[in-house]
């Protein structure tokens, strides 16, 4: 049977509502990719959050990862975070930059707030040529996300067979 891992990265919690919601549904592991630096989780601080991350997106920073990851251990690795600046935040691009997904596979989901995927299953498509990405990943609406979803995840892990 393959291994399966829900990673997925959060500042708000809605997307790590979508995270836990799948590992429910799919009894797949559960791990979170945690920032070296925290960012500010308090939502009346959004101004600052969102500066500081299109500051993040505009140098092409790295930010880095301060938990190890196993990835080594599954075969199918569902990928969570949410839309930040009409892309996936920077340490996304650091999680693709550190790891090797090759012969893996990829199910992306996120959180967003009108942006839908935005382009960035294809994004995660060009960074992993090796792994099989799952494009009809699963985008929710930061309001539906904040309960968990589970009617949408229910409904999207049947379409995908799982
Ligand atoms: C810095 C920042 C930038 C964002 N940029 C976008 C965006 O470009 N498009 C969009 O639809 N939502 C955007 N959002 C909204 C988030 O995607 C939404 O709040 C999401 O549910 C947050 O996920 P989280 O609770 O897991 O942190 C942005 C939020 C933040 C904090």
């Amino acid at each position: 049977m393959s291994k399966k891992l829900v990673l997925y990265f959060s500042v708000y919690g809605t997307a790590k509502k979508v995270a836990e919601e799948i590992a429910r549904q799919t009894g797949a592991d559960l791990t979170e990719i945690i920032p070296e630096t925290p960012y500010d989780s308090n939502r009346d601080n959004y101004n600052a959050l969102a500066a500081y991350a299109k500051k993040e997106h505009d140098e092409d920073m790295r930010p880095a990862i301060k938990n190890d990851i196993n990835i080594a251990d599954y075969d199918t690795i569902f990928i969570g975070y949410p839309m930040w600046w009409y892309t996936f935040p920077m340490i996304i691009y650091t999680l693709f930059d550190k790891y090797d997904f090759s012969g893996k596979t990829i199910i992306p989901f996120n959180t967003h707030m009108g942006s839908h995927d935005g382009g960035t299953y294809d994004t995660i498509r060009e960074l992993e040529p090796n792994a099989t990405v799952v494009m009809n990943g699963l985008p929710v609406e930061m309001k539906t996300a904040e309960t968990g979803a589970a009617k949408q995840v229910e409904k999207w892990l049947k379409s995908l067979n799982i």
